[in-house]
């Protein structure tokens, strides 16, 4: 048995803009949280905005606890790569993280895992943190295939990734139903989802490395439903999408990671 507990988990919280603000709003969103959230440290709280927004927002943040991330990057490092963003560039506008594997880059962009994991190599050789993300889609889990695809998607996207590269790395744990829908996971949908991902990771890796890994839920979380979410033993935090476009809210939902932060201390 592992000695590790939860507690050796910090939660993060990504709020993920998707495309969704120009320069002037997001300066105006990331000077919200930054006066919301900017001194939050027992959470880790990551904001990914789009490209062309980046720069001006890492200006806003810089000096608070906020940590800036992109939302997708290029599989090599520099080159003649028309319309491609590589880990330097992004790690030299102030970015710590980044997002492979999301499901809306895996459907309508065609990514697969294995484009994913390419992404996956560039951003830890360029530095950079890594949120991968796996899920079903609605068809998958009625079909009975929710285990199956989530680890194919784990074995293909995590391919050739060493044990010592997986501090680098968060899991999402993001049911394609779930996104954008308003439809969120049952807390048991979701438990059950990251004891398996664990599980997986478990047979990778080794218990110890699994337990230490943190797996953030993704899908339609709100601050309405972000208290039962986060308050899931195996769930380490959540990738949030259209409840991070608004300061109060977002803040709202880092709250409630802080909320069990406290509870456990
Ligand atoms: P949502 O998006 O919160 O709008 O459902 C989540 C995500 O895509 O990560």
């Amino acid at each position: 048995m592992s000695a590790l507990t939860r507690f050796n988990r910090r939660p993060i919280v990504g709020g993920n803009w998707k495309m969704n603000t120009t320069v002037h709003t997001g300066v105006d969103l990331a000077e919200g949280l930054t006066r919301h959230i900017g001194a939050v440290e027992d959470v880790d709280v990551v904001l990914f905005p789009p490209f062309p927004n980046l720069q001006a927002v890492s200006r806003v943040i810089e000096g608070s606890a906020l940590r800036l991330g992109a939302q997708n990057v290029f599989w090599e490092q520099e080159g003649a790569f028309t319309g491609e963003v590589a880990a330097p560039m992004l790690t030299a506008v102030g970015c710590t993280w980044v997002i492979v594997g999301h499901s809306e880059r895996r459907r309508l962009l065609g990514e697969t895992s294995e484009v994913v994991n390419r992404k996956l190599h560039a951003a830890l050789l360029g530095g950079l943190h890594a949120i991968l993300a796996v899920g079903e889609t609605r068809e998958e889990r009625h079909g009975g295939r929710t285990e199956r695809v989530l680890q194919e998607q784990l074995h293909q996207s995590l391919a050739d990734v060493a044990a010592h590269q997986l501090e680098a790395i968060v899991l999402a744990y993001e049911p394609v139903w779930a996104i954008g829908t308003g439809e969120t996971a049952t807390p048991e949908q979701a438990r059950d989802a990251h004891a398996f991902v664990r599980s997986v990771l478990s047979v990778m890796y080794g218990e110890a490395a699994a337990a230490d890994m943190r797996i953030q839920y993704g899908g339609s979380v709100t601050s309405a439903n972000a208290d039962v979410m986060l308050g899931e033993p195996g769930i380490d935090g959540a990738l949030v999408g259209g409840g991070s476009l608004r300061a109060d809210e977002f803040a709202a939902i880092v709250g409630s990671a802080r909320a069990v932060v406290s509870l456990e201390s």
